[in-house]
């Protein structure tokens, strides 16, 4: 039950995110003054990220994992597998799970990958 609420809720998220990506996109298109106002709102000046860049950024890559591994639970179930209770369970806490730790592989690549964030 959790984990069909919380696939709700994330598919809603990211779509909510959509209107980021589409905001991103259109300052990038709009040239060198747009994109500084769009990047104002997620960093500071020296360019790492501040408060509201960490909460959008690392919320959504938590809720596209969330909801991409309920999606694929999801899909699994609609073809009829995974309805015995205690596999149906494992299965919902590995979405979490799995969530959790992309969600920090992926932020520990990129601080990596670049350390001025
Ligand atoms: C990453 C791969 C994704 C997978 C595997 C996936 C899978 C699914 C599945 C299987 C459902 C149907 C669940 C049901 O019937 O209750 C669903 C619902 C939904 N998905 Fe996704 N999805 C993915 C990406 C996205 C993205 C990128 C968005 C938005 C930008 C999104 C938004 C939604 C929404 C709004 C729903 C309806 C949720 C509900 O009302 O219960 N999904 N997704």
């Amino acid at each position: 039950m959790t984990v069909s609420i919380v696939h709700r809720a994330t598919g809603t998220g990211l779509t909510i995110g959509m209107l980021f990506f589409c905001w991103w996109l259109g300052a990038l298109a709009s040239g060198p003054a747009g994109y500084a106002a769009f990047l104002d709102v997620f960093t500071y000046q020296s360019g790492k990220l501040n408060v509201i860049g960490w909460i959008v950024g690392v919320g959504l890559t938590l809720t596209l994992f969330q909801h991409m591994a309920s999606g694929v639970r999801h899909l699994f179930m609609d073809a009829g597998d995974n309805f015995e209770l205690r596999a149906n369970k494992t299965t919902a806490w590995l979405t979490f799970g799995f969530a959790i730790v992309a969600t920090a592989a992926f932020w520990t690549a990129l601080l990596l990958e670049t350390p001025h964030v």
